[in-house]
């Protein structure tokens, strides 16, 4: 399976703070944005993952993220040079996805949970059709929202409706299969522009392949798309890694536990990052000390 990290989009909900940089790039507590949507990749052993970015700031994720060797996987880089929506992706990223199943994760979504590996991995292992999550919220009209049977059969798909028919919100980190291209380029644009992630959905429910499946009330899904979110983001990772010592998004720490890099791939990056939290943290990991184990 393949991967898309769309981190593009105008940012223009944090501004000034995206003046001259994506939100992307921007810091949750201690480490960029990006590195939580990479985290769930990872963790799922996906290793060919394409960034998506605007043109102005691909050079900055190409210095951030560089070939991916250091969390043993590869990056691929592309640009959108507009923001035509989320379901351009698929189109951008034809030739990158080349008749594979593939998983987008929205660059500014970030998921944490004890039981979030079982849930993800038992999401990527479908045979065909889509499948996306559905997180219970309290505003569910600025979001895609899902409406589902007791069986967990999908009724309905909207994207930010008025009405919303349940308070069930569609995260954005969903799996597709190699149809999803084709539906993408056949899309027109909404009402406010953009190709969106929503009728492709759509689309698969039309032909009754669309899954939804839910996480257990464990697992945090975390908006930051505002200055507000993005505080409360920052704190709930302070909050994990300092009260309790568990890292989250730690791209290095999972890669090493998930067999992608060795102790010496683990130990530049500690010695890197030797005066920080994290830094320290690869350096416990490195010397074999118990630490607790990273929950994305
Ligand atoms: O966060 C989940 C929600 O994301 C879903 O529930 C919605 O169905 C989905 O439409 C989307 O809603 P948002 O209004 O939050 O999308 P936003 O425009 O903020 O874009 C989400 C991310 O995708 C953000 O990191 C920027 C990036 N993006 C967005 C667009 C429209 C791009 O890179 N290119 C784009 O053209």
């Amino acid at each position: 399976m393949k991967a898309i990290v769309l981190a593009g989009g105008k940012s223009s909900r944090l501004y000034p703070a995206t003046l001259a940089c994506s939100k992307q790039i921007l810091s949750v507590y201690d480490k960029p944005m990006i590195y939580y949507p990479i985290s769930i990749l990872i963790m799922l052993g996906i290793k060919d993952i394409l960034i998506i970015s605007t043109e102005k700031d691909e050079a900055i994720f190409k210095g951030l993220l560089k070939s991916g060797e250091q969390f043993g996987v590869n990056f691929s880089y592309m640009v959108q040079k507009i923001p035509r929506g989320i379901a351009d992706a698929f189109i951008i990223a034809e030739k990158f996805i080349n008749g594979e199943k593939v998983c987008l994760i929205l660059g500014d979504n970030l998921f944490y949970g004890l039981d979030l590996k079982q849930t993800l991995e038992s999401a990527a292992s479908f045979k065909e059709g889509a499948v996306v999550f559905g997180y219970p919220v309290e505003n569910p009209t600025a979001f895609g929202v899902v409406d589902f049977d007791e069986k967990g059969n999908v009724i309905s798909i909207e994207e930010k409706p008025k009405n919303p028919k349940s308070n069930f919100a569609v995260p954005g980190l969903y799996f597709y299969d190699e149809n999803v291209v084709e539906i993408a380029k056949r899309l027109i644009p909404s009402q406010r522009g953009e190709l969106e992630i929503t009728s492709v959905n759509e689309e698969y429910l039309k032909k009754n392949m669309l899954k939804v499946k839910l996480f257990s009330s464990d697992v945090k899904w975390l908006d930051t798309g505002t200055h507000k979110d993005l505080l409360k983001a920052s704190n709930f990772v302070a909050k994990v890694q300092l009260e309790e010592g568990i890292y989250i998004a730690c791209l290095e720490e999972i890669a090493y536990n998930n067999g992608l890099i060795d102790r010496e791939n683990l130990l530049r990056s500690a010695e890197k990052y030797i005066k920080t939290e994290y830094g320290q943290h690869l350096f416990k990991l490195c010397k074999g000390e118990n630490v607790v184990e990273s929950k994305r």
